[in-house]
């Protein structure tokens, strides 16, 4: 079946879409990203965007950052997301993928130029963790920072820093690294953020901490303070104390919420799935398609 993408403000058959291989975009990677789910409620038969309207206002921020000029608002692009979807006549979980970039294939590598363009793919995505408990590495490869390449743009060229860490970590027979920052305080993974749980707090590194704000880390946040009555500390995080706390959780769209249970060949706590995790998921995974009255604003039908 043909899949329909948005591009430059028109639905089109995803194969009519043709970029230059001299664009910017994959030349330099002058270009940033999002990634959303939306969750398939079999027994409805409704399909129900997470925290849609977040994620374009992330994309926008993004754009704003790197000087790509999107002539839509969030809300338009709310809009042509369940315009796309419908389309695609989606009855399952999918993943959602639109990308900002400079188009242009001028030689020159700047972001001071006019050609900016839009596109949103989707595809179904079940279980991306494809695993239900992580063992990680601590990496050899630094998370970019603010200075740098800032990680909070959600820039492509960012993914080459996440790529090699998850290299490393894959070659060396683990499951997922962890980033540390310039400093050599914890940071995230190379695509999902990292929480630690200890003596009843729930600890995650500072947005100062060169981390991208993920939308499922906030989502988490929320539970863990509403929900759950923890209190929660954002701060720096020394390596070690991955060792010592009672548990570690990864979060993110496509990883969704996953335990850690063992850094750098120690266990984390009893090396099992912890109490506090356990509970995050439940409460996520009961509300995503819209049946936990209290977060239904969270999600938006389709159908
Ligand atoms: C580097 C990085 N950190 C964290 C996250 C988690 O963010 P979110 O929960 O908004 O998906 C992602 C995924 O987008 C990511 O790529």
């Amino acid at each position: 079946m043909e899949s329909y993408v948005f591009y430059q403000g028109e639905i089109l058959e995803e194969s009519k879409v043709n970029i230059s291989i001299r664009s910017k975009a994959f030349n330099y990677g002058l270009g940033c990203f999002e990634g959303i789910r939306a969750y398939w409620d079999e027994e409805a038969q409704q399909l129900y965007a997470f925290r849609l309207k977040e994620h374009y206002q992330r994309l926008l921020e993004s754009c704003k950052a790197l000087y790509i000029q999107i002539p839509y608002t969030a809300e338009e692009l709310c809009e042509w997301t369940l315009v796309l979807l419908r389309k695609n006549n989606f009855k399952t979980t999918v993943y959602i993928r639109p990308v900002a970039f400079k188009g242009s294939d001028h030689l020159f590598p700047t972001l001071y130029d006019d050609d900016n363009r839009i596109l949103i793919y989707c595809q179904p995505m079940g279980n991306f963790a494809g695993k239900e408990a992580f063992r990680a590495a601590v990496s050899t490869w630094r998370r970019i920072s603010d200075t740098m390449l800032p990680p909070r743009t959600k820039a492509t060229a960012a993914y080459l820093n996440s790529a090699l860490a998850s290299l490393e970590a894959l070659q060396n027979g683990y499951d997922e690294a962890i980033l540390l920052t310039d400093q050599g305080y914890v940071c995230e993974g190379p695509g999902e953020n990292i929480f630690l749980v200890k003596n009843g707090k729930l600890i995650t590194p500072s947005p100062a901490d060169h981390i991208l704000e993920g939308i499922t880390r906030n989502t988490v946040m929320v539970l863990a303070k509403e929900e759950l009555g923890l209190e929660i500390v954002e701060r720096s995080v020394a390596r070690t104390e991955l060792y010592s706390a009672q548990e570690v959780f990864f979060s993110g769209t496509a990883m969704e919420v996953t335990p850690v249970i063992e850094v750098d060949n120690r266990k984390v706590g009893n090396g099992e799935q912890g109490e506090v995790c356990r509970e995050i998921k439940k409460l996520f995974f009961g509300l995503t398609t819209g049946r936990n009255l209290k977060y239904a604003h969270f999600c938006t039908p389709v159908y």
